[in-house]
């Protein structure tokens, strides 16, 4: 039998499998990943707004990510959030098959990224996906897992505290444009779609052959990670060449994604990343995503365009952006570039 994705996180040892190797030049070099730069750590219990504000906007505009300490969410929280989505990749893989689909119309689903190689047809990555909506809660709780039997209610606690924490990150972003607080939230909408993604990234025998996640930017608006503590694999381009986001302890990775890049007239930067796998370690991360609904039209905001800064992107449907990424599945995808403006 084929060895898919999905039967990997069964802690058995697993084994290179020639669905999951890359061709040469699509693998991550590792000896080239660069160790003498990184992201920037933001105390976020920083009473000198003016401060805070400046420091999230140079991170935003320079990095596109920084990772964020004495954030106010319960350390126990994010330490029960993780261990509950860890005990949910190691069900009995007939458990999570419930959940297992290709249709991107289903909210709560196990999957498999890959790429599509040529000669080769699809490459898996070597993880495995499980995407579901956390707010708003009462609409979503039911879909949830039912076991682990705590699933739910941990997951609704979390959500709680992200959503404060993104509003928070929100207003901050938007008064380092120089905008209203309330800016960027207006713009993403009423009802933004907010979902996670637990990626779990089983130890791999070679991990220079496969990748965890391949490079991408994040299609949504913010993203706020969580990742375990001792296991890295998070890796970010700064100037041009791959850097780990060593996890920290206590801290959330936060991104900017597409369409605040674009909000921001291209200010604040969706950066690459990905993910590579680790030989001796299991790995899980936890990114939460906010992201306008489909109907919401996206484009640079006026205030942040005059004659020295022409829009740099078009105005569009968030559907519209979302067909695109469909369009690019098993690509390198360039989403933000399809709707880029040339001057
Ligand atoms: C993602 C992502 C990184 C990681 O899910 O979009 O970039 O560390 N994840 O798993
Ligand atoms: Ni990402």
């Amino acid at each position: 039998m084929e060895t898919t994705g999905f039967q990997f996180a069964n802690n058995t040892p697993l084994s290179l499998s020639p669905n999951f190797i890359l061709p040469e030049e699509n693998r991550p070099i590792l000896s080239e990943v660069f160790s003498s730069a990184s992201i920037p750590t933001i105390d976020l219990n920083n009473h000198d707004i003016d401060d805070l504000v400046s420091k999230i906007s140079q991170a935003c505009e320079k990095f596109g990510f920084f990772q964020i300490i004495n954030h106010g969410v319960p350390k126990e929280l994010c330490q029960r959030v993780l261990a509950v989505v860890t005990e949910f990749f190691q069900l009995p893989p007939e458990e999570r098959a419930q959940f297992l689909t290709t249709d991107h119309s289903k909210r709560v689903k196990v999957f498999n990224y890959y790429q599509k190689v040529e000669g080769q047809g699809k490459v898996l990555m070597w993880g495995e996906t499980f995407t579901h909506p956390w707010h708003p809660t009462e609409d979503f709780t039911h879909f949830l897992p039912k076991s682990p039997p705590q699933y739910r209610a941990i997951f609704t606690e979390y959500a709680r505290e992200i959503g404060a924490l993104m509003d928070k990150l929100l207003s901050l972003m938007s008064q380092g444009l120089g905008l209203e607080k309330d800016c960027l939230k207006r713009k993403i909408g009423e009802r933004p779609a907010i979902y996670t993604q637990a990626n779990y990234y089983p130890p791999c025998p070679d991990p220079e052959l496969t990748m965890g996640l391949q490079a991408h930017n994040d299609i949504s608006a913010l993203v706020v990670l969580l990742q375990m503590e001792g296991v890295s694999g998070l890796q970010v381009v700064i100037d041009g060449k791959w850097v780990a986001v060593e996890p920290v302890p206590d801290a959330f990775v936060v991104n900017i994604a597409d369409q605040i890049e674009v909000l921001s007239n291209g200010r604040y930067k969706s950066v690459l990343h990905r993910a590579v796998s680790n030989k001796r370690l299991a790995r899980l991360s936890l990114p939460m995503f906010y992201a306008p609904n489909n109907d919401t039209v996206i484009g640079p905001i006026e205030d942040l365009i005059d004659e020295v800064h022409p829009p740099m992107y078009r105005n569009y449907s968030y559907k519209e952006y979302m067909d695109e990424f469909y369009r690019q599945e098993g690509a390198r995808r360039r989403v933000k570039e399809a709707f880029q403006l040339q001057h």
